[in-house]
């Protein structure tokens, strides 16, 4: 018998620390949705205390999800804790996470406390916690950096006081394999009572080892690991959620442990994770990147249709790869419409959200004739990124671009209800088309990132355009697909300018606590 890898997702809270990832309520909840699905055992769903909408969320995950334990994490204070254990109040299975620094940079500057009054505060946060459960998660931040004596003090009293897992992360991606474990080894050999609780890992992947250091962590026994999908997370990201459930699966002769997850949901995962976030996954990321089973090589290519484990380790469709398959098409009606959303665990919330869905599924199935999964993800997800007071709407949009000519757009705009029309040229027609909107809107708003995704094959594929735009500290993505790119991009442009518009979206999930 193997011993069981609890995997603990946290793309809800460190992943949406990525530069303008924060999600909505309802995306968050599809979002939750797709992980309880994929048999996640515990999803940290946000930092309650960190906002009312942060809140919102996290209780709204806590009463919707039943098969996976849902998280929220809370400073070692009361009122964080409180925050925190009402949130998840709901939940068939909730946990608190609890965090202190413990590195002596951290102790000293930041919280400006000695090492006895992290200790002992550490201790009463447990206490705290206990008032709503029992599973209580202690994290030691920055323990990548922090003295092993000092982290064997604390961790025996956090468990005395009753904490069931203990997390030590390395915060700041500082780690490297050999010391990470030997980190992990000697806290289960010091620490008295060791082996009752479960030792976790959270690895930051600044210096690109964050999966090498988990993995050399379970090694050296820790049975939970925390992750993201695609990587996702603060600075460089936190370790992937799918390169640690693969190499734990595809290397079983190595690995004394074994997860739950259903590893074909990986790929769907990552697909709505990118498309919420607006964060694309790059064409060469291991497990979810589009290139990841493409063999380019005649010699791989040939020595793959021989015997297809010449050159794979892993079958594209256990990760969920290959599920391309055409879903609907013109003649679909709204019932099929609608199961096929019931089917990829997407509900919409009153029949007129799925009458407004239907009629653009519609339109699409006149541009594109086959509708796949990821077609229909791309259009829930461009209904729902549009906030409720949408300032900016596009109604008209010309543009051309011909060999030697300098491109130029016009653009119609309905701006709080009133048309207004604007024009320019550009170095492109992309350009163009965001210069003519910007003569309109006169956002003073910095582009900070423009990419275009295919969202499947095909000339006839829909693009899906992210614009990250940042105004006075605000950062914000857009999204917006169309079989026609220009009119994704100018979608994306206008869905990031609503978005920064908008009074809901933060300017760092955690930078207001
Ligand atoms: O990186 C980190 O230390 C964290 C903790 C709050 C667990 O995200
Ligand atoms: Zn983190």
């Amino acid at each position: 018998m193997k011993d069981q890898l609890v995997i603990f997702d946290t793309t809800l809270r460190d992943g949406e620390q990525s530069p303008g990832a924060s999600m909505t309520k309802e995306e968050k909840i599809r979002l939750a949705r797709q992980l309880e699905k994929m048999r996640v055992d515990v999803i940290e769903a946000g930092f309650a205390a960190a906002s009312p909408g942060d809140f919102d969320a996290i209780h709204a995950i806590a009463q919707t999800i039943r098969e996976s334990t849902v998280c929220s994490l809370a400073r070692a204070n009361e009122n964080d804790i409180v925050r925190a254990g009402e949130a998840i109040k709901p939940a068939a299975s909730g946990r608190i996470h609890t965090f202190i620094a413990t590195s002596p940079i951290h102790m000293e500057k930041k919280l400006n406390m000695a090492p006895d009054q992290v200790l002992e505060q550490a201790v009463k946060a447990i206490g705290w916690a206990r008032r709503y459960t029992d599973n209580v998660e202690f994290s030691a931040e920055d323990a990548g950096r922090s003295e092993i004596d000092f982290l064997c003090r604390i961790c025996e009293a956090v468990i005395k006081a009753g904490a069931k897992t203990i997390n030590i992360p390395d915060t700041v991606g500082y780690n490297i394999p050999s010391l990470y474990a030997e980190t992990i080894r000697q806290l289960i050999e010091r620490v008295p009572d060791s082996d009752k609780v479960i030792w976790s890992v959270h690895c930051h992947n600044d210096l690109g080892l964050a999966v090498a250091n988990s993995l050399a962590a379970v090694l050296a026994g820790a049975r939970q690991v925390e992750c993201t999908i695609n990587g996702l997370g603060e600075r460089a990201g936190n370790a992937s959620l799918e390169e640690i459930v693969m190499a734990v699966k595809t290397r079983a002769d190595v690995f004394a442990v074994e997860t739950r997850i259903d590893t074909t949901q990986i790929v769907p995962a990552s697909k709505l994770v990118s498309q919420i976030t607006g964060y694309p996954v790059q064409p060469n990321k291991a497990i979810v990147g589009a290139n990841a089973f493409a063999h380019e090589a005649g010699i791989h290519q040939d020595g793959v249709l021989k015997h297809r484990e010449t050159y794979e380790i892993m079958r594209a469709q256990d990760v969920g790869w290959a599920q391309n398959k055409l879903v609907l098409g013109k003649h679909s009606g709204r019932n099929a419409f609608k199961s096929r959303l019931i089917e990829l665990g997407i509900e919409l919330e009153s029949d007129e959200a799925l009458n407004a869905a239907f009629a653009r599924f519609k339109e699409l199935a006149d541009k594109k004739h086959e509708i796949f999964d990821e077609d229909l993800h791309a259009l829930i997800s461009d209904e729902a990124t549009t906030p409720e007071q949408e300032r900016y709407k596009l109604i008209y949009s010309h543009v051309c671009s011909e060999t030697g000519e300098t491109p130029s757009a016009e653009v119609t705009l309905s701006v709080d209800g009133v048309e207004q029309k604007g024009s320019s040229d550009g170095s492109g027609p992309v350009d163009a088309v965001f210069k003519a909107i910007e003569r309109i809107a006169n956002s003073g708003a910095v582009l900070l990132l423009y990419s275009v995704n295919a969202i499947t094959t095909g000339t006839d594929a829909q693009g899906e355009v992210t614009v990250r735009l940042s105004r006075e500290g605000r950062i914000v993505n857009g999204n917006g697909s169309d079989t026609d790119i220009i009119i994704a991009s100018a979608k994306s442009y206008l869905n990031a300018l609503n978005r920064l518009h908008s009074a809901d979206v933060r300017l760092n999930p955690q930078g207001d606590v």
